[in-house]
């Protein structure tokens, strides 16, 4: 499947008919994701059912899902008569998933990032859904082979990782798991290349089903420079603050930590420990990290991560820094996962990285930069992982030998 903007390679019209017939959009989890994939799913004019394990769970999604539209209102995007209440209204609350898939075109899950519950998902989805439902789990890093190795029609099942917030960043990856057909392929980006959102939806097919996929995969080995930073700040008394100046950059929206407070520790922390069996031992998480989730300070969600967020976004200081490490140091490192993401045939073009990156994390790529510093950047990567002893920093064949560059 190539990754340009014309993706199909089967019959574009028996597909279209097929989309033609999508109406009713199932979203399991009325958290930071599911609201946002629900809220964009209502504003298209679908018929959607949120679903959560407890009504007060749903309240509090439909709550934001609301605040959301409220703003969009009051700008009068909703259209002639559309009010904010008005779609809310729209949306079907349910605690019974058995009984909401039982119509549903497409369900999407956007549970917590554990394999095991989102397999019980997709199980009771598999089993209650009609046979021509694609099921979708929207997880973060976590293989969709193995999520969805317990249906009876693997064929129908795929990654549709949106970013957050949804209503917001405009990507969208789509990931094939081995058995994913081309079909659910095409119509799950029929699906939410339409989608409302302030630029246009940016939707790259995820070519291998690798940890990760490619956006939250090019920001992983970030954290295992950034867990030792952790531990280095806690015992030597540097602010949190600080850290996080460390890693801004020009054109950057957020730091590394507050990046961090906005997705949820609770999320991060099992992602990484996800990375920490796939990819490299180098993730595992560090003593300050686990402390901070332990404590229950997820970040945003919570109100307390790194930072306070009970008053809303914390106003950060960008210009006194920690110096215990640098923005371009993150650029390396992310440089290398780029690399790494060639070398294992997830994408093709370094040029579809960027773009990713672009429209997951609103701040440009880096692979543009690499072409020129590769070199400084592979020496970089060296004295950073004798420094700090992880492997996994280290530069790979692809960047180092500046082979990358061939594939544009
Ligand atoms: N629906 C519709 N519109 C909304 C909205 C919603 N839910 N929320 C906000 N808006 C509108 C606001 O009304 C505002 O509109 P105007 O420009 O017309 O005033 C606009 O969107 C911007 O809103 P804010 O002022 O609240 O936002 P901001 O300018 O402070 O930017 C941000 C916030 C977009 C989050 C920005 O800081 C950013 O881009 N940060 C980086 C986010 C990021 O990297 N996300 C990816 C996380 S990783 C991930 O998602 C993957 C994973 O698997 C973990
Ligand atoms: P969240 O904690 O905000 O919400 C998860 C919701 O799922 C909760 O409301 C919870 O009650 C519900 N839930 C748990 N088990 C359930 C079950 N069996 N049935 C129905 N609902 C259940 O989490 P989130 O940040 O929205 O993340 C959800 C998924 O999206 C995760 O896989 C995460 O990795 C992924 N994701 C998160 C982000 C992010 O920035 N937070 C971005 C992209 C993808």
């Amino acid at each position: 499947m190539p990754q340009t903007k014309s993706l199909y390679t089967q019959e574009l019209s028996d597909m279209r008919e097929k989309m033609s017939t999508v109406k009713n959009i199932v979203v399991i989890g009325a958290g930071l994701m599911g609201a946002g994939i629900a809220q964009v799913s209502i504003q298209s004019g679908y018929s959607v059912t949120l679903v959560d394990i407890k009504q007060e769970y749903i309240d509090k999604g439909i709550k934001s899902i609301l605040k959301g539209l409220g703003r969009l209102e009051q700008k009068g995007k909703l259209g002639e008569g559309v009010t904010a209440q008005s779609l809310v209204d729209k949306i079907r609350q349910t605690t019974e998933l058995a009984d909401a898939v039982k119509d549903a075109d497409i369900v999407i899950e956007a549970v917590i990032e554990n394999l095991k519950i989102k397999q019980s998902v997709f199980k009771t989805c598999d089993e209650n859904a009609p046979s021509h439902c694609i099921l979708a789990t929207n997880t973060s890093s976590m293989s969709i082979t193995n999520i969805t190795e317990v249906t009876k029609h693997p064929e129908r099942c795929v990654g549709v990782h949106f970013f957050n917030p949804v209503p917001l960043m405009s990507l969208v990856e789509v990931i094939k798991g081995d058995k994913t057909s081309e079909e659910t392929m095409n119509i799950a980006k029929e699906w939410v290349a339409n989608l409302p959102c302030r630029v246009p939806r940016y939707v790259p097919f995820v070519l291998k089903d690798r940890p990760g996929f490619i956006a939250n995969r090019m920001i992983a080995p970030g954290f295992v420079l950034m867990n030792w930073a952790f531990d280095e700040a806690a015992s030597k008394g540097i602010s949190y603050e600080a850290l996080n100046a460390d890693t801004m950059k020009p054109g950057s929206p957020m730091g590394f930590l507050e990046l961090g407070d906005y997705v949820g520790h609770d999320t991060y922390l099992h992602i990484n420990e996800y990375y920490a069996k796939t990819l490299s031992p180098d993730f595992t998480p560090g003593l300050a990290y686990k402390k901070l989730v332990a404590d229950g300070k997820y970040g945003r969600k919570s109100g307390q991560g790194f930072f306070d967020w009970t008053q809303g976004r914390p106003k950060l200081n960008a210009d006194v820094k920690a110096g215990i490490l640098s923005a371009e140091l993150l650029d390396a490192i992310e440089a290398n996962e780029g690399c790494r993401l060639l070398e294992e045939g997830v994408v093709e073009h370094w040029e579809v990285i960027d773009n990713t990156m672009k429209a997951g994390f609103n701040r440009p790529g880096v692979m543009q930069d690499a072409v020129e510093h590769y070199e400084k950047w592979s020496q970089m990567l060296e004295d950073i992982a004798a420094k700090i002893g992880k492997e996994y920093l280290k530069p790979c064949e692809m960047l180092s030998s500046g082979k990358f560059r061939d594939l544009k």
